[in-house]
């Protein structure tokens, strides 16, 4: 299957309860061939609206962070753990509420594809619940934050910061945490050139990346 027509099939996707309420299925956008993939927790309300992911106020941060990391969004391929809203309604009102396990696991049927058409050389994790899905169950997002961790869908996995905790964190004062955000950001960017620049070894053997980068 190619880009295009798993995006197709994903947009017609009845696997969960999530397609009965959704505006969009929010896919993904970016440049498909980047050695980087940002993969978020699930669409809110805006990119429900508007069908792209990281468009709302967590998006306006999430922007101003790959900016300041030196990187500009068209570069990369942003996504989500789920790419339909997940919404508690029962109030009446939709209130954001994170994915179910049954939810993420139904919508791996279109990211696990989605990174093997891809190929990202690092995959970047916004927030515990992508982290949870890509590295590992029990990841501990505070405490193993910018770090390398062996990813089956691609060289390696770095987690961070999501932006919609770090907006909630500044409300108490200082930045949230929005620092450690644009260093992650960065520190996979730099692992995703540094991956994707082949090295000419004594052999003439083409030799992929850093030593100090987990290789999976
Ligand atoms: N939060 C996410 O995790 N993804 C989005 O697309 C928007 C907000």
């Amino acid at each position: 299957m190619t880009f295009d027509e798993l995006k197709a099939t994903a947009e017609r996707c009845t696997s969960c309860s999530l397609s009965q309420r959704r505006t969009h299925v929010v896919f993904g956008e970016g440049n498909i061939h980047s050695p980087l993939v940002l993969v978020g927790e699930g669409p809110g309300d805006n990119e429900d609206k508007l069908g792209r992911p990281f468009v709302g106020r967590a998006g306006k941060l999430l922007d101003q962070a790959i900016e300041e990391a030196g990187l500009t969004r068209a570069q990369i391929y942003i996504t989500n753990t789920v790419k339909c809203r997940a919404a508690d309604w029962s109030s009446g009102k939709p209130v954001n509420r994170p994915p179910t396990d049954e939810e993420t696991l139904a919508c791996r049927q279109w990211l696990v594809p989605q990174l093997g058409l891809i190929q990202p050389k690092v995959i970047l994790c916004i927030g515990a619940p992508s982290a949870k899905n890509l590295i590992r169950k029990n990841f501990k997002i505070t405490q193993e934050r910018g770090k390398y961790f062996p990813c089956e869908y691609a060289k390696t996995a770095i987690a961070t910061l999501h932006p919609s905790y770090i907006l909630r964190a500044m409300n108490m004062g200082g930045d949230g945490g929005y620092s450690l955000l644009v260093q992650d950001i960065a520190k996979a960017h730099e692992a995703a050139v540094r991956l994707s620049t082949p090295k000419v070894g004594a052999t003439g053997q083409e030799l992929a990346g850093a030593p100090d980068l987990p290789v999976c």
